[in-house]
């Protein structure tokens, strides 16, 4: 089977790469011609691991390949998948959907055969419906369906999430649509993927809701970090109690800096706007988006106090470990780093940094934060250590080396990996995130 990708950003490079391996004929399509020009030459435009490899063992074996023509790219193909991007519109909140209006007319304009147009892109409710009308509007003579087909892979976890995923939605009423969606995920039918087929704006939905979902889980148990602290309670013993019940289930309850990344902070704002326009208002979303916003600066001050206080921190340095939101990726959007850094400088502190794959994007984002070679570059006469996102390479660092560098054995650890009593032992000063 033939598939397009209108959109080689994330979603649409590492479901093509994907698709190609499960033995479809891809065209991935992208307008940025450097873009393309580098994937050809095997360069990824994003860090994703193993995503290098599957591209190019599948341009090998010739069922992937890349352009920047639309028109001969969804040439023959039976599904067109959108996958641009809708970044928040400025000013408030709402999806921006230029980018999937835009395709949409362009392969209404350019269809040369029956094809089923699938969103990959998430895009609030109703979507489907303007995309379907825009196709519709071009005066194409060929049969196509519109499907929503949302996408729940996480960065750096990306292409095993795309494999064996939880489970595949897809909306649509349309038989045509339901049967070419059928092929196209044949192999994961194969793999026992669950596959649930809904009605297309309720898989709209279903993108946003599990979101929210997730991002209500990490802030709950972030509240709960916070309690534990007061009372003198375990939030991960809290977090194990609770997760236990199968009713609860034990992911994404790891207290932290808060959420960040591409789609989270995004996709809960965006929802809020949809609750707004259809006069539902969704109040357990909106407390998750102010919480998590503000305890990004809470973070910054949990470090101003591991300095002493306002007073005694000016003029005093840390040493960030971890700039991106998450570790194996190389995406600094809306990461809890940028506000901790912000905060600390802020309140004159010097901050020094090292992240294994985010300096280059986060050098823009936080001019005024030296960036280091190594963690210990990074650490050396720091007046605290702070552990921001929770790299492999930061669970095992050396501790005595770390005590020798540094000014003061001071470690503030965010993201909970260290044992409190090992690091004590090691004659540290340790603070970590909903620990007694
Ligand atoms: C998320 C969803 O998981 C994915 O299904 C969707 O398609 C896109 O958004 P991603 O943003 O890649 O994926 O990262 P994820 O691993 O979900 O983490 C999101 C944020 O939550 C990160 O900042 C992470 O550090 C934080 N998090 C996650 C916690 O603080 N605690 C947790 O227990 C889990």
């Amino acid at each position: 089977m033939k598939i397009a990708m209108v959109g080689s950003g994330y979603v649409g490079l590492v479901s093509g790469a994907c698709f190609a391996d499960f033995g479809h004929d891809v065209v991935c399509i992208d307008k940025d011609q450097s873009k393309i020009d580098r994937l050809h030459d095997g360069i990824m435009p994003i860090y994703e691991p193993g995503l290098d490899s599957l591209v190019e063992s599948n341009m090998r074996s010739g069922r992937l390949s890349f352009t920047t023509s639309l028109s001969e790219g969804i040439k023959g193909a039976s599904a067109i998948f959108i996958a641009v991007g809708t970044p928040s519109r400025r000013g408030d909140g709402h999806a921006d959907l230029t980018y999937v209006y835009q395709v949409a007319e362009e392969i209404g304009e350019n269809l040369s055969n029956d094809a089923v147009i699938v969103t990959k892109s998430t895009v609030p409710v109703g979507t489907g419906d303007e995309v379907e009308r825009i196709i519709a509007d071009t005066g194409t003579s060929h049969k196509f369906a519109v499907v929503s087909n949302p996408e729940f892979l996480r960065e750096g976890a990306a292409i095993g999430d795309f494999k064996h995923p939880d489970r595949i939605v897809i909306g649509t009423e349309d038989d045509f649509g339901r049967e070419v969606m059928r092929e196209v995920y044949r192999p994961l039918f194969l793999n026992e993927s669950p596959i649930l087929f809904v009605d297309r704006r309720t898989s709209e939905l279903i993108k946003y809701a599990a979101n929210a979902f997730l991002a209500t889980k990490i802030t709950f148990i972030n509240e709960m970090a916070d309690l534990c602290e007061k009372v003198g309670a375990n939030v991960q013993d809290v977090s194990r109690g609770i997760g236990m019940d199968g009713r609860i289930g034990p992911k994404f309850l790891h207290a932290g800096p808060g959420y960040g990344g591409s789609c989270f902070p995004k996709d809960t704002l965006a929802l809020l706007k949809t609750a707004e326009d259809y006069d539902s208002p969704t109040r357990i979303v909106e407390a998750v988006v102010k919480v998590n916003d503000s305890r990004k600066r809470a973070m910054g001050r949990k470090v101003l106090d591991a300095l002493g206080g306002l007073e005694e921190a000016r003029g005093k340095k840390a040493a960030l470990l971890g700039l991106t939101f998450k570790p194996n990726t190389d995406d600094m959007r809306d990461s809890p780093a940028i506000a901790v850094a912000q905060t600390l400088i802020d309140a004159g502190v010097e901050v020094s940094a090292y992240d294994p794959e985010g300096m280059e994007i986060a050098k823009p984002l936080m001019p005024e934060v030296t960036m280091c070679a190594d963690p210990y570059e990074a650490i050396k006469d720091a007046d605290a250590t702070v552990i921001v996102t929770e790299w492999d390479a930061f669970r095992a660092l050396d501790l005595v080396k770390m005590k020798e560098t540094a000014k003061a054995p001071v470690l503030v650890d965010l993201r909970n990996i260290y044992t409190p009593a090992d690091v004590r032992a090691a004659g540290f000063e340790y603070s970590s995130v909903g620990r007694g």
